[in-house]
């Protein structure tokens, strides 16, 4: 099963961090969601065969894809993965399921991919909290967010959609970020086993 190490490094505490951390211990057929510029690439072991899921890709991640050995670009949205059943090891989203037109499919369609105990591991923004100040400008923002990025809705219940998706174990933080974007923008990481 890929690992995702736990101790004894520093807090997760940025999108950065997070792939620096996390990306490098998943092993196998990595299946990357909405692999966007291909970002994620460079941090995967050079041994994985890294799948890059992209309905929109653009001229970098098409490199990225050419000049990694054993990956390959699947031109096809999250709600209908071009794969057979349980032909991934892992499964990477990283701030994707802001951006797909149905997150509870789009989890369906990454479980039955993944091998039973292969796990998705996640970094992804969510809405904060009902009421508060934080919610109604995600609120305000979203139909400018969902036009010009990537379909971003920053008002998702994320961390509610993993756990009701039928994964059979779920390990998630909530990380508290500093400042203003922190407040707006609140993140949630961890992993999901099939
Ligand atoms: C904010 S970007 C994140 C890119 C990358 N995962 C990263 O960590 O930088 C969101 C990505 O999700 C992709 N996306 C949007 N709708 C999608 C869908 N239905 N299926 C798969 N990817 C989708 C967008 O094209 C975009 O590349």
């Amino acid at each position: 099963m890929p690992r995702v190490r736990r101790s004894s490094t520093p807090p997760i505490v940025g999108q950065q961090r997070w792939r620096r951390q996390v990306l490098p211990t998943l092993r196998g057929t990595i299946l990357d969601i909405g692999a966007g510029s291909g970002v994620s690439a460079a941090l995967l072991h050079p041994g994985v065969a890294w799948l890059a899921l992209e309905p929109a890709p653009g001229r970098r991640l098409a490199a990225a894809v050419r000049s990694r050995p054993g990956s390959q670009l699947l031109t096809k949205p999250a709600e209908r993965i071009p794969l057979e059943d349980a032909s991934v090891d892992a499964a990477i989203c990283s701030t994707v399921l802001c951006s797909v037109a149905d997150p509870a499919l789009t989890l369906t369609e990454t479980i039955r991919v993944l091998r039973p105990g292969g796990v998705l591991v996640f970094y992804e923004h969510v809405a904060a909290a009902p009421g508060s100040t934080a919610r109604r400008i995600q609120r305000l923002a979203s139909p400018l967010t969902r036009l010009l990025d990537h379909g971003c809705d920053p008002c998702r219940d994320t961390a509610d959609t993993i756990n009701r998706a039928g994964f059979s174990h779920v390990h998630l933080e909530t990380l508290r970020i500093s400042g203003v974007l922190g407040g707006l923008a609140p993140v949630i990481h961890g992993y999901a086993e099939r």
